[in-house]
This record gives C-alpha cells, sequence and structure tokens, in this order.
C-alpha cells in the first residue's frame, strides 16, 4: 500500500547488502511511497552483496563510497545531488561493523586498532556523513537523518562487545549534530533503537539466538522485523514527523519498557 508519503524527495541509502539488510527494506519502501534516491555500500560489500538486484527493482543508481573515507563522501553527495537533479531530503545511516566482535574477541581482551575501526565504521561515521553534507550545503531544509542503533547503547548486552560503546557514541552524534543541523539548516537528525534482526550483521554477533529469542519473549508485540523498521524509517522521512529531531527511538516491541514478561516469568517459576 502506498500513500506516496514520500513523493518529490531525494535520498541517500546506506547500507542495502542483501535482501536480509535492513536497508534493502527501507530502500524498497522509500521507492513505493514515491521517493528517488541513490544505494551506496563500501566497495568491497558491492562485490560481495546482491545490491544491483535492489538497484533495477528501485531504479536507483549505486554510488561505491567507503563511510570511513571523507572523498567517497563527497563524491556520493556530489553525484548524487547530480543525478537526482537536486539537493537531498532523506539520509538513512544503516551502517554497522566490529571486526572485535567478527574476530569474537570478548569484551575485556578487545584488539584496540580494530576498536578504532568500530567507532569509525559504526558511529563517527555519521558524524563524517553529516560533516561533509553541511560543508556541500547537500541537504534540503526539513531533511531527515535517520541512523539504526541498539539498546546496548544504554543496558548491557554482555557478547555485542565494542559495538555497545560505537551505539553510545553514534546516539550522542545524533543528539550533537542534531543540535547544530537543525538550528543552521532545520535538518533533523534521529536514531531508531531496532529489535534483534535477522541480518548479516546481526546474527555475527555471538549468541545471537538466544538473545533475539529472550527480547520476542519479553516484548508485548514481539520483536520488530526489519519490514515494520522500515515503514517506521519511512514515517521519519516524511513531513508528518518534521518536529521530531535528537531523539534515540525505540522500535523493539515495547522490550525497552518491560521489566518482565509472564513468558520470563514461567521459566524462573519455583
Ligand atoms: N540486525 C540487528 O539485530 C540490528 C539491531 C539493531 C540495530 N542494527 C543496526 O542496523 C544497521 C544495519 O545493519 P543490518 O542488521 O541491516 O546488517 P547488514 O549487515 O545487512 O548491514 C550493515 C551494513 O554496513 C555496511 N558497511 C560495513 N562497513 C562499511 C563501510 N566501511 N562503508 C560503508 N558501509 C559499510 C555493510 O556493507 C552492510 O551493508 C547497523 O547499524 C546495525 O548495527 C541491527
Amino acid at each position: 500500500m502506498s500513500n506516496n508519503l514520500l513523493k518529490g524527495k531525494r535520498g541517500i541509502i546506506f547500507g542495502a547488502l542483501d535482501e536480509k539488510s535492513i536497508a534493502w527494506h527501507v530502500a524498497q519502501k522509500c521507492h513505493a511511497e514515491g521517493a528517488i534516491f541513490t544505494l551506496t555500500n563500501a566497495p568491497i560489500a558491492l562485490r560481495m552483496g546482491t545490491i544491483n538486484k535492489l538497484a533495477e527493482a528501485c531504479n536507483a543508481q549505486v554510488i561505491p563510497a567507503d563511510v570511513t573515507l571523507i572523498a567517497d563522501l563527497e563524491t556520493l553527495f556530489s553525484k548524487s545531488m547530480e543525478v537526482l537533479g537536486g539537493k537531498i531530503d532523506f539520509v538513512l545511516h544503516s551502517v554497522g561493523m566490529s571486526p572485535n566482535v567478527r574476530k569474537g574477541k570478548h569484551y575485556t581482551d578487545l584488539d584496540y586498532d580494530y576498536f578504532h575501526k568500530t567507532l569509525d565504521i559504526s558511529a563517527m561515521s555519521l558524524h563524517k556523513v553529516l560533516q561533509t553534507a553541511m560543508k556541500m550545503d547537500a541537504i534540503n531544509e526539513w531533511g531527515s537523518v535517520v541512523a539504526l542503533s541498539y539498546i546496548a547503547a544504554q543496558r548491557v548486552f554482555p557478547d555485542y562487545g565494542d559495538m555497545a560503546d560505537a551505539k553510545s557514541l553514534l546516539e550522542s552524534i545524533v543528539r550533537g549534530y542534531g543540535y547544530q543541523y537543525g538550528k543552521k539548516n532545520k535538518v533533523r537528525i534521529n536514531s531508531i533503537s531496532q529489535s534483534p534482526t535477522v541480518t548479516t550483521a546481526g546474527s555475527g554477533v555471538k549468541g545471537f539466538g538466544s538473545f533475539y529469542n529472550y527480547a520476542d519473549a519479553m516484548s508485548p508485540l514481539g520483536n520488530a522485523d526489519a519490514d515494520a523498521c522500515a515503514d517506521y524509517c519511512t514515517s521519519l522521512f516524511s513531513d508528518l514527523t518534521r518536529m521530531v529531531t535528537m531523539q534515540n527511538l525505540f522500535h523493539d516491541g515495547g522490550f525497552s519498557f518491560t521489566g518482565v514478561s509472564q513468558e520470563v516469568m514461567e521459566k524462573y517459576s519455583g
């Protein structure tokens, strides 16, 4: 069902790797709601993934960019404005990677070069995207930027490792830059704190199956899937949410505010 919520809007979508990616679902919804956009990912991901299939379906051009490299981001913004015919109205930052998590390094035995990479790719990159866009004056007034986060920014999930620190920094940048860009150009910036979702990045976390099931049992609505997340992103890109900025918005079926659920209580009944 389409309501043309994003008709006339131009966007850039980071992070669609394959059909499971949250960004993949967001691209499909944005297309259905009438937006035009470019797709981007790291050059290596473009070789490994299936993004061209998505690009064809959405009539979108793919522009490679390593989100940690300013020169790539400058090219991405200038090419996107050229291809789409004007300044950008929305950006999805759906990027995350921890070499420590990937290599099974425990939180008490981190490799610090990897830790830098985790923070750079998963958090500082949002600052780089925003600073590049602001310097190039690439985002229209009332534009909307959404990044994806996880509740490990606020609460401890032992196996989420240094990604928890990256998400805390990401959410802080959402507030810090949200203030600056709001004042300067009325651009709004929010993060969505999403339920555990079966994707390449998600499933890479040790014990993912257990905390996926635990979150599902704790949430009154159950876990939110990638498709529902895409609906929420679409609403945040639309004008219907134009006064929402600097927020970390939980999209988790109620998990974040549930102390304990009946299902979990029953597991521990004596
Ligand atoms: N899957 C979950 O359980 C879950 C839950 C909450 C939040 N998130 C967040 O959602 C976002 C999207 O992840 P996903 O679950 O769709 O997994 P995904 O693996 O499909 O997406 C992660 C993306 O980051 C891209 N990426 C990595 N390094 C990059 C770089 N240097 N430059 C550009 N792109 C780079 C990857 O190529 C990939 O497309 C991430 O921020 C993730 O932390 C995921």
